[in-house]
């Protein structure tokens, strides 16, 4: 069974009561994505594959640690986008790739229009990004996607979960262990996370 590691910290408390307010402006909003997506990264990346080197400091030689292969980011079009450069300040050398899949407004089914990525996923840690898991449906479907195209070693990353996304994860991807900001209530009738923050692709880019 996969972890769920629900993070818990004062200041994600504090950003996440600004971000959800409906009052915050896109520059706001943006800017709290990328402060609360910076505190996501640091816990998410907390155990990576390392490989033993050998290093000389200018005392003697000594044993250290270096990451193995840089993970790649694969953050799902287009409100993952958010995530990207908060991530990118923690790992820099991390590859990019990019998943497109878009919920239908009736049947919340997501569909995918793009999938661009590294083509040694195999070989690397993949973290896949996204803000909002609510059914659940978009993450499992982005995360089925990244294993057909040969990714093993897969974490998910968002910001707010619903427990209905928890358990879907859990249940479609038991390997894949997930970094939740906050977990919040439910879902509503629109699926829709609540309190959650509303649209996070539109309240990040604008377009309500
Ligand atoms: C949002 C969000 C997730 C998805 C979560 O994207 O960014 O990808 O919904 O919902 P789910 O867990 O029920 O699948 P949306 O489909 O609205 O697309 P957008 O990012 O382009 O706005
Ligand atoms: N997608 C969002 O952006 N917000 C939600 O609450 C649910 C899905």
């Amino acid at each position: 069974m996969s972890r769920v590691n629900i993070l818990n910290h004062s200041l994600l408390t504090h950003k996440f009561t600004l971000l959800r307010n409906k009052d915050t402006n896109v520059k706001d909003f943006r800017n709290l994505v990328y402060e609360i997506g910076r505190l996501i990264a640091y816990e998410a990346t907390k155990e990576l594959p390392m490989q033993e080197v050998s290093v000389e400091t200018p005392l003697c030689k000594t044993n250290g640690k270096l990451v193995e292969k840089q993970p790649v980011l694969v953050p799902i079009l287009r409100a993952g986008l958010g995530m990207v450069e908060p991530f990118l300040d923690i790992i820099p050398a991390a590859k990019v790739g990019h998943i497109g899949l878009e919920r239908d407004h009736d049947t919340h089914l997501p569909s995918e229009y793009y999938c661009k990525l590294p083509t040694d996923i195999a070989e690397r840690e993949v973290i896949v990004l996204d803000p909002m898991l609510a059914t659940g449906g978009s993450g499992s479907a982005a995360i089925e996607f990244i294993k057909k195209r040969g990714a093993k070693n897969i974490r998910f990353a968002c910001m707010i979960a619903a427990p209905e996304g928890i358990e879907v994860l859990q249940k479609d991807h038991p390997d894949v262990d997930l970094f939740v900001g906050v977990l919040d209530e439910c879902l509503n009738e629109n699926a829709y996370i609540v309190p959650g923050l509303g649209d996070a692709g539109d309240r990040l880019f604008g377009t309500l």
